[in-house]
């Protein structure tokens, strides 16, 4: 788009427009970063978003099964000790099924069916497939589940960085600084996504993931203020700081 105005010179139905846009996107990315802690954030049992839980969202945690970690935190007071390392031992093993009916099954239905039983909330262990999914080795996203989230992302908030961007191009500010900053977004979120792949298969990329969504939140929000600011404020009020860009 050629540059025809700056943002503080909009009529006010732009303005308000453009507003009620920034507005929605602003509260959005907040929710998204709650989102982040709410999901991601507990991944390793410790709230509070940390490296190790990026790496138990993408690579997963290697050292055993949810089953395993399990049986040696939250439900250790569950059974006995020797039922525990029967049951560590099976999922260590493969967790076959023949072993399952043999010895496991029983121990299942004494301990733990109490509580995982059919149409409670967490997990029903009376159904076979459920137990032998939290037996399994967590090796954190799948790739359809990667695939999936990679796409949604590209295609949805591209979208929102066009018009963010859009909008900010037409502020006035120092010009090399605003090429910077309508394309940062845009570089961080190829970053963010090719960083889960990256983690998926080598844990210590995950440091690469968490510099992703800094790089865009950061940027976005620059973007976001400074349009508000500059449609909203008269420019005879701005900040003695700001006295160059009233002339860009
Ligand atoms: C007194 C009730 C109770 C008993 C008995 C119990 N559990 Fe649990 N279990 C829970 C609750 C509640 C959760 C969900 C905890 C959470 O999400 O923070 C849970 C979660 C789990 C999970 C994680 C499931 C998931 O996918 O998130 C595993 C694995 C598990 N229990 C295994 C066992 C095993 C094995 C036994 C038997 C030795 C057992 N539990 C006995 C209440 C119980």
């Amino acid at each position: 788009m050629i540059q025809v105005t700056t943002l503080s010179k909009l009529p006010p139905a732009y303005k308000v427009l453009f507003t009620g846009f920034l507005m929605v996107i602003g509260v959005g990315l907040m929710m998204a970063g709650f989102q982040i802690m709410e999901t991601h954030g507990k991944a390793d049992g410790k709230p509070g978003l940390s490296i190790n839980d990026i790496i138990y969202s993408y690579y997963g945690n290697r050292s055993g099964s949810k089953l395993e970690s399990m049986l040696n935190g939250q439900m250790e007071p569950m059974a006995p000790d020797e039922v525990r390392f029967k049951m560590i031992q099976w999922a260590r093993d493969g967790a076959s099924n023949k072993a399952y009916t043999a010895e496991i099954q029983p121990l299942v239905q004494q301990y733990c069916v109490s509580c995982h039983g059919p149409g409670a909330s967490i997990p029903n262990f009376t159904e076979f497939e459920n137990l032998k999914k939290v037996a399994e080795v967590d090796e954190g996203a799948s790739i359809a589940s990667l695939t999936r989230v990679s796409h949604i992302h590209l295609f949805g908030i591209s979208f929102i960085f066009l018009f963010v961007g859009w909008i900010f191009s037409m502020a006035q500010y120092p010009p090399k600084w605003k090429l910077i900053l309508i394309s940062t977004p845009f570089a961080f979120l190829i970053l963010d996504v090719l960083s889960w792949w990256l983690t998926k298969y080598i844990p210590s990329f995950a440091w690469l993931t968490m510099l992703g969504g800094f790089g865009y939140s950061l940027a976005s929000s620059i973007m976001i203020f400074t349009s508000l600011a500059q449609m909203w404020v008269d420019e005879a009020h701005w900040p003695e700081r700001w006295s160059r860009i009233k002339h860009l």
